[in-house]
């Protein structure tokens, strides 16, 4: 073996001993019992239809996008769907990515130059924040959802070029919903480009299930919305939406679109079901938001309704013992720890779903009740 690699290994090896000692080193495991962590909000993932349309689709199209976009890989499926999300969306246009991770780095890469400054919510997700990392414009991180830091910021920070304001909808490991009037109204008073990241609001929020700008009303304020399919849509990709300029213009520079395969054709049919599927759907969504009402309730832990509820035990060891136990009980809930969330916030990230009943929930809560009761002495302050 070559000197380079043993040092390598070497190194390696001590960093997975680190991450082992730190209590974060990740592991793999597959779906058992009940689930309560998967972002398949509304059950989209499984359902008949989704699986009819998805086989016809490879039946029809192959397997493979066997190319780019800009090269052999186009077909009409992803214009047409592309089209639909737009109007879906209440935008002008839309361009269909891999992933919402390329999304947002496709987005942030291509249209925040050096002379310019991103405000970033502290709790953004990787992806964005890797994006912005990736531009070369100035980030300022204001407090979580805080709206005075935000304005204070934005006042007295020097800009040269475009503001930016770069935040998730509704937030992916806390469950809880940008203050994103006030960010309309920012956006008015100063000329802001709001980028929004509507990945686990899409579907839920909104009255055709197109999520929180939707719900709140701020269309016009919003320069663009990355919206991943892979959530409450059961897919995976993800739609930019904006005007029609900025849309054509990440054709051209978007990096993650230009220089990677696209997507299989198939996923853009099965996107095109759930779209269907969502327009009917209005029920799925008051339950599965109902049953996020009753979780905290149950728990006395907020008085929000999203399907994301977070239940922070704060040690990292912690976590992953509440989660084990609650999956030897039949109940898939993961421990969620940094560096996807900060230090000492490690949680159990329970996320709901519209094939929940009431019951299952129930009876989920008062597991989990018995299980934080049994650390309790480890979770008191020392
Ligand atoms: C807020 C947010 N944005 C973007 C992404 C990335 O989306 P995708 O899973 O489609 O790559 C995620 C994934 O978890 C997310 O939580």
């Amino acid at each position: 073996m070559a000197t380079s690699s043993r040092i390598l290994e070497h190194r390696v090896l001590a960093r997975l001993a680190e991450l082992d000692a730190l209590g974060i080193r990740r592991k793999l495991s597959e779906p058992s019992g009940i689930d309560l962590c998967s972002n398949d909000y509304l059950g989209f993932a499984q359902h008949p239809r989704m699986r009819r349309r998805f086989v016809e689709a490879v039946e029809a199209m192959g397997v493979g996008s066997t190319g780019s976009r800009l090269l052999r890989g186009h077909r009409s499926a992803f214009r047409s769907v592309e089209e639909r999300f737009a109007r879906f969306k209440g935008t002008p246009a839309a361009l269909f990515l891999g992933s919402g991770w390329a999304a947002n780095l496709g987005v942030l890469a291509s249209f925040l130059n050096e002379d310019d400054v991103v405000f970033s919510d502290e709790l953004n997700h990787a992806s964005l924040i890797d994006g912005m990392r990736m531009s070369r414009a100035r980030r300022v991180v204001y407090g979580h959802c805080d709206t005075e830091s935000l304005a204070r910021l934005i006042e007295s920070v020097p800009c040269a070029g475009q503001r930016f304001v770069v935040t998730e909808s509704l937030f992916s490991m806390d469950g809880d919903i940008a203050p994103l009037d006030f960010y309309a109204e920012l956006q008015a008073r100063h000329g802001l480009a709001l980028i929004v990241d509507e990945a686990h609001a899409v579907g839920v929020y909104g009255e055709t299930g197109s999520g929180l700008i939707e719900d709140v009303g701020i269309g016009e304020h919003v320069f663009l919305s990355v919206n991943s399919a892979g959530k409450a849509l059961g897919v995976c990709g993800a739609f930019v939406c904006g005007p029609e300029w900025a849309i054509d213009y990440l054709v051209q520079a978007a990096r993650p679109f230009v220089f990677s395969t696209a997507p299989p054709p198939a996923t853009a049919s099965a996107i095109d079901e759930a779209l269907d599927l969502l327009e009917e759907s209005e029920n799925r969504r008051r339950h599965v938001r109902g049953l996020g009402k009753s979780l905290r309730a149950s728990l006395g832990i907020g008085d929000g309704d999203s399907q994301i509820v977070p239940i922070i035990l704060g040690r990292n060891d912690l976590a992953v013992r509440a989660a084990t136990r609650l999956r030897a009980r039949g109940f898939d809930v993961r421990a969620i720890r940094p560096p996807t969330v900060p230090d000492g916030t490690a949680r159990l990230r329970v996320s709901l779903n519209a094939g929940l009943s009431e019951t299952e929930v129930q009876r989920f809560a008062s597991q989990l009740k018995v299980i934080v009761k049994e650390l309790e002495p480890c979770l008191a302050p020392s």
